[in-house]
């Protein structure tokens, strides 16, 4: 199995919901959330892609850098590149049924350490999608990150405890969840949180806390206030939103902010290496993939998802070739062409 013939069985399965398109722009798809989509006219998602293809890299290939390293240390854990697999939560009504939930979760979680990465699980308006996740990731001793929707805190409490006694490697919220309609009508209530309630979570474990939504400096500062180990710069795929920024739009100075003192993981329109190569060039020190693995575990599985990851790490890898990079923390601004 390719990955070309993975996309061909992923696109005849999502036939209607997503056409897996040469560019994934959020055209074909807009306004499809529930979906594959970005919400409203697709506007978001649609600058997602607009945003990330006008970033420019300079080719370089006189120099030394002949086998750069693409390993990256993530909160003291080794992975084989700076990607993983973002969390992702309802399949079967945003995949038009093509994946059960459980298969899905089963082949990200499986399918990235299979790569040598992690997988991040969701959570969503059914309370076992959370469950099930969690069930996979103590499965694989604990191998993957928790990833809560932003209800009260006594609820995401309970989530964390179940994370803990997972063992898994870290916890979040994805706090630009707060709007989520289709939750509260599933009686599973979200909602903002105040410095306050944010405080009251990350106290709440050891594990290292990770905040998902960030897209301002301000926030970013906030979170790191709060003792927050990462954010995830993200505008959740555009699927939340429309009309706001895209997440490379404002990551180099949330980086520049806050960089040093967390880890800056970011996402939105990951597809090939040099996506990759152009959010650690803007300062992110990793990357998660959406839809892509998706598309992954539709048309191939479990070995659908590693095909994808692992083609985005060699993609990186000769990209780091082709720009100079001996290793991730060679990737800077200066490769980014200004004209
Ligand atoms: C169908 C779908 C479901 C998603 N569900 C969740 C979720 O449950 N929790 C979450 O934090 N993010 C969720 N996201 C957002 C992703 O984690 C990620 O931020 C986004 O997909 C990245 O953009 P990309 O798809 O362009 O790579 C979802 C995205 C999609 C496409």
């Amino acid at each position: 199995m390719n990955l070309k013939e993975v996309k061909n069985s992923a696109r005849e399965k999502m036939k209607g919901v997503c056409a897996i398109c040469r560019e994934c722009n959020g055209v074909w798809c807009r306004g499809m959330v529930p979906g594959m989509g970005g919400a409203g006219n697709g506007s978001t998602m649609q600058r997602n892609y607009d945003k990330l293809n006008e970033i420019r890299i300079m080719m370089k290939t006189l120099h030394d850098a002949k086998d750069p390293d693409v390993k990256f240390n993530f909160l003291g854990k080794v992975l084989s590149s700076p990607v993983m697999a973002a969390p992702i939560t309802g399949l079967n009504y945003n995949a038009g049924g093509a994946i059960a939930e459980e298969d899905y979760i089963d082949d990200i979680v499986n399918g990235s350490i299979e790569c040598g990465t992690i997988a991040m699980i969701g959570d969503g308006g059914n309370p076992d999608f959370y469950r099930w996740g969690i069930e996979a990731i103590k499965k694989v001793d604990g191998k993957g990150v928790a990833i809560i929707k932003p209800r009260e805190n006594s609820e995401i409490i309970k989530r964390i405890r179940m994370a803990e006694e997972a063992g898994a490697l870290a916890v979040g919220v994805d706090v630009d969840g707060a709007g989520l309609l289709v939750m509260s009508t599933m009686g599973q209530p979200v909602g903002p949180k105040s410095v306050e309630e944010l405080k009251e979570l990350v106290d709440s474990t050891k594990l290292p806390f990770i905040l998902k939504g960030i897209l301002s400096v301000e926030e970013a500062r906030i979170a790191m206030e709060a003792g927050v180990a990462g954010i995830i710069v993200s505008n959740h795929g555009g699927r939340v939103l429309n009309g706001t920024i895209s997440s490379v739009e404002t990551l180099s100075e949330i980086a520049a902010a806050v960089g040093e003192k967390m880890v800056v993981i970011a996402d939105g329109g990951v597809r090939e290496g040099m996506d990759i190569v152009k959010f650690l060039a803007l300062g992110a020190h990793c990357v998660l993939v959406g839809r892509p693995i998706i598309w992954g575990s539709v048309g191939g599985r479990r070995e659908g998802v590693k095909l994808t990851l692992e083609t985005l790490k060699n993609q990186l890898y000769q990209g780091m070739i082709l720009t100079g990079a001996g290793s991730l923390e060679e990737i800077d601004k200066s490769m980014i062409y200004r004209d």
